[in-house]
């Protein structure tokens, strides 16, 4: 018997739960089941968006049949061709001869590799930007390449401003008739699940997740249509705001964190007194045994909170299986930006601290605080996990105090600095790169002499710390906002920001710069470094400099006024604080004194209150 449920007045909700799977992928387990998600338009043509799992196929087919009424089905567009979405299609064909798949070229690509019906005879290939008009609906196709495949592309219906967004905002846990994740407390019964979705399915790319999101910014969303969980018509820019944290690896709270492997119960006993002396000190702790704790619900506690002290035994000569599965899986899925403490214990060669060490040095932006606790078989002081406490704690956010800090420093006084806004570009190898800056200075006329600082977390900053190489694209008044999120949201690491970019020429040193957009180029080798921080001071000789335009140069003013979007209120509520240098918003009453932009990293000193 088949069983839908309205969407909005065209739009069913066609897909199925499954509770009786216990491991998703083989790896996840999933003690509330899951669901798969497929949407059926009934418009002058019919759409379905995806198919199902074959584990719910017969419900989904009677589904399909009920809804389309006598209808021929004339559309099934794919996704993702993950199976647990796309195992059925070669079934709807059969069903549905005259279907026309529409899909990207990766897409229709591996769906030969999967399928044996005639795929070329029934797919249509779609870009990036086509709309395909379905009668009183125009779809649009999104690519979201590692969401959590490489062809995966999302549709955004321009209609009802629709955005069916594949794996992306899906959360484990079969929606049990609620189809709505405002028909159950979502953030209070749901939000672990989803971020353990999200954090072991596409947590590794959270530069794609980032690009995605920062494409859907530029879009209206009335509702959310994921491919598993629950559909989104309010609270969008809530559930968006922690996926922003997500795929940028900011921590959610701070606190602590504490896995431990102990086969005899000593490594357990010191890790029990860790997180007290920690609760002591007033610090949020969870704890989780490695030995019976599923590597997946560490992982997901790993994304939210900002310490992580690992205990392990040493074993076989290495560290504790368990514990050294769950290393690799935080390794494998990109954590970065963490503070880590580790604990070893040992009857006669402890070695497990130096071997986690090494491991997980690999982690990004993570600091591993120096001294790692050696126990001898089970803990005879307290000094060493007292010395390890204060390390922690030290290493954790200090909350300046508001009244003392306003009364000396108003942020705001920094907007009135004049300075501009460039590309700063570098050369690694065969890789370019470019990052927007806005601290590009003279600083000697003879010799001609820049300076500039530039984050650490920008692969730009390392190439130049690398080879002292640069070029400095003055940005002139003419160029888009584009540009902006083209150089200054997303990082070169996982992106050829200059692949097929056609303004652009080699200076001398052989970096690259913009000829649009721009009304000078100043290339040059460094001569100095400091280290302040967060950011890279480089002192360096201009090797070569020209104009290009005679169009003005943008100052950071002038972006404020004419290029950056004035904020609309576009994704959910509005309220809350905004970012003022990219227009993020954070919904909430407070904006916490450590908080982060997840798009442009600026702090609260950025942010002004909004609704
Ligand atoms: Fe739910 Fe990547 O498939």
């Amino acid at each position: 018997m088949y069983c839908v449920r309205k969407v909005t007045d065209d739009l069913t909700w066609v897909g199925g739960n499954d509770r009786r799977l216990s491991l998703f992928e083989g790896v996840y387990d999933i003690p509330k089941g899951v669901s798969y998600n497929s949407y059926l338009l009934m418009d002058d043509k019919t759409v379905l968006f995806d198919t199902v799992d074959h584990s719910v196929d017969k419900v989904f087919f009677e589904n399909i049949e009920h809804v389309l009424n006598g209808r021929d089905l004339d559309i099934l567009i794919v996704q993702h061709m993950e199976p647990d979405h796309a195992a059925t299609i070669q079934e709807v064909v059969r069903r549905y001869p005259n279907v026309r798949i529409l899909c990207n070229k990766k897409t229709s690509d591996m769906m030969a590799q999967y399928f044996s019906f005639d795929v070329p005879a029934a797919v249509q290939n779609v870009k990036e930007g086509d709309i395909f008009e379905t009668g009183h609906h125009s779809l649009t196709f999104v690519m979201a390449p590692m969401v959590h495949w490489p062809e995966v592309m999302v549709t955004y219906d321009l209609k009802d401003k629709i955005l069916f967004s594949a794996d992306a905002f899906g959360t484990f846990g079969a929606i049990d008739g609620a189809i709505y994740a405002d028909e159950v407390d979502f953030f209070r019964d749901y939000l672990d699940e989803a971020r353990r979705y999200y954090c072991n399915i596409v947590g590794k790319y959270g530069t794609q997740v980032t690009a995605l999101l920062t494409k859907a910014a530029g879009l209206e969303i009335k509702m959310v249509c994921p491919l598993h969980g629950f559909v989104w018509r309010k609270d969008i820019g809530k559930f968006i705001e922690k996926y922003l944290a997500w795929a940028t690896y900011t921590p959610e709270e701070t606190g602590v964190v504490i896995a431990y492997a102990s086969v005899y119960g000593n490594t357990a006993n010191a890790a029990e007194i860790l997180a007290c002396r920690l609760r002591e000190k007033g610090i949020k702790t969870v704890m989780f045994d490695v030995s019976v704790t599923p590597a997946s619900y560490i992982v997901a506690a790993a994304f939210r909170y900002s310490h992580l002290i690992f205990a392990a035994t040493t074993y076989n000569a290495g560290i504790f299986v368990k514990m050294e599965d769950l290393l690799h899986d935080l390794v494998a899925h990109n954590l970065q930006n963490r503070t880590i403490a580790l604990v070893e214990n040992g009857s006669w060669a402890p070695t497990s601290g130096k071997l986690m060490r090494d491991l997980l040095s690999e982690l990004k932006n993570t600091t591993i605080l120096d001294k790692t606790v050696t126990i001898r078989s089970s803990l005879k002081e307290t000094e060493q996990m007292s010395i390890l406490v204060d390390a922690v704690v030290d290493s954790m956010p200090k909350h300046a105090e508001p009244a003392a800090e306003s009364k000396a420093l108003d942020p705001n006084a920094m907007f009135k600095l004049s300075y501009g806004l460039f590309v700063l570009s570098a050369k690694d190898g065969e890789k370019d790169n470019g990052c927007i800056v806005n601290t590009v200075i003279q600083l000697t006329d003879t010799p001609k002499r820049v300076a500039f600082a530039v984050n650490k977390a920008n692969l730009t900053h390392d190439m130049i710390l690398k080879n002292g190489q640069f070029s400095i694209s003055v940005l002139s008044q003419d160029v888009p906002f584009e540009m902006f999120q083209h150089f200054g949201f997303q990082s070169g690491r996982d992106t050829d920001k200059f692949e097929g970019w056609a303004f652009s020429d080699r200076s001398q040193n052989g970096t690259i710069y913009l000829t649009k957009f721009a009304n000078a180029v100043i290339s040059g080798k460094v001569v100095s470094t400091q280290d302040w921080d967060t950011h890279t001071l480089f002192i360096a000789d201009v090797t070569e400099a020209k104009i290009l335009s005679e169009i003005p140069s943008v100052t950071y003013a002038y972006y404020f006024e004419n290029i950056k979007p004035k904020p609309a209120p576009q994704l959910g509520q509005q309220k809350g604080w905004i970012c003022k240098i990219c227009g993020y918003v954070y919904e909430g009453e407070e904006l916490p004194a450590d908080y982060v932009c997840p798009l442009c990293k600026h702090g609260p000193e950025d942010f002004e209150k909004i609704g």
